[in-house]
């Protein structure tokens, strides 16, 4: 089986690459390194020719007012191509995600979605490190007491290749994935200080002075404001449960949060 792997220099696409390689699958990595751009209906067709089945991770945000259109065009191109299994990543508990997840229903794809928590790795990789290696801690608009099951992206790479090479068994369905416990970002960044043998900290900031931070670093405005209505809607308290994708589907527990400080810890990454 030949899989094409969006996203594939980024946190889940990477894993998800080499966990296919693991299984036997032969691998197409495409990003706009490779040639393949969301944004570019022109890139499309060269890299899913030929290919059995693709992971589709959506850049910046499944739930991003563009995603659905994209993910429904890729979608289409790949079933109208002969690609019949498509993954798609995305995210629990985000209503402004659903169009993007009706789009891939609609392509006629033999289709799963993978809806994960949030990333274990956002404390690793992506725009959040340079805060806790550098300012010594975290600013964010979660409460104090509000609680996440942190998912490693690892055991995400794991299912959506058990959802690929499992026949039909995870066609038409949606599996949340979750990490086995509940952490307040507060608990999280502890355990990353703890692993890094560093006093790290957490504030929790209202929305409105996180979307200045944001434009503070960089982050155009329209991108802020985006972000900051998503995780007003998700920090809410929906998504403070575990759910049992990973056992179900792998036989097997998720990764712990601790397991990943440590190991992220050890390779250095808040030194
Ligand atoms: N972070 C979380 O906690 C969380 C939780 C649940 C779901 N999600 C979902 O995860 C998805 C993102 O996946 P990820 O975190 O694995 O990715 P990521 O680490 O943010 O990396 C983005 C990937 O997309 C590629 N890319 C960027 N722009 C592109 C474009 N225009 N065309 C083609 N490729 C492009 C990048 O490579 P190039 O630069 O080479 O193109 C890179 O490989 C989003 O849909 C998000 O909603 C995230």
């Amino acid at each position: 089986m030949t899989v094409v792997v969006t996203g594939a220099t980024g946190r889940t696409g990477g894993r998800v690459a080499r966990a296919a390689r693991a299984a036997g699958l032969a691998v197409r990595e495409a990003s706009r390194a490779t040639g393949f751009d969301w944004r570019e209906r022109s890139t499309w067709a060269g890299v899913l020719a030929g290919a059995d089945a693709a992971y589709l991770a959506y850049p910046t945000d499944i739930g991003s007012p563009e995603a659905a259109g994209a993910v429904g065009g890729v979608a289409r191109e790949a079933v109208s191509l002969g690609v019949r299994r498509l993954v798609l990543l995305s995210a629990r508990g985000e209503e402004r995600a659903r169009p993007a997840e009706e789009a891939l229903r609609g392509s006629g794809a033999e289709w799963t979605v993978v809806r994960a928590a949030w990333f274990a790795q956002n404390f690793s990789e992506g725009p959040l490190v340079e805060e806790l290696r550098l300012g010594g801690g975290l600013v964010f608009p979660a409460a104090e007491g509000l609680r996440e099951p942190f998912v490693d992206v690892r055991d995400i790479a794991d299912v959506v290749v058990a959802a690929l090479v499992s026949g039909g068994r995870y066609v038409g369905r949606e599996i949340d994935v979750t990490g086995p416990r509940l952490l307040t970002w507060g608990e999280a960044v502890a355990e990353v200080g703890a692993a890094a043998g560093r006093e790290l900290s957490y504030r929790c900031v209202p929305a409105r002075e996180y979307r200045e931070r944001l434009t503070g670093f960089g982050v155009p405005d329209a991108e802020a404001g985006f972000l900051v209505e998503l995780f007003e809607e998700l920090l809410d308290g929906r998504n403070a449960r575990l759910s049992d994708g990973v056992r179900q589907v792998l036989g097997r527990a998720p990764r712990d949060f601790a397991a990943f400080a440590r190991e992220a810890a050890g390779a250095g990454t808040w030194a």
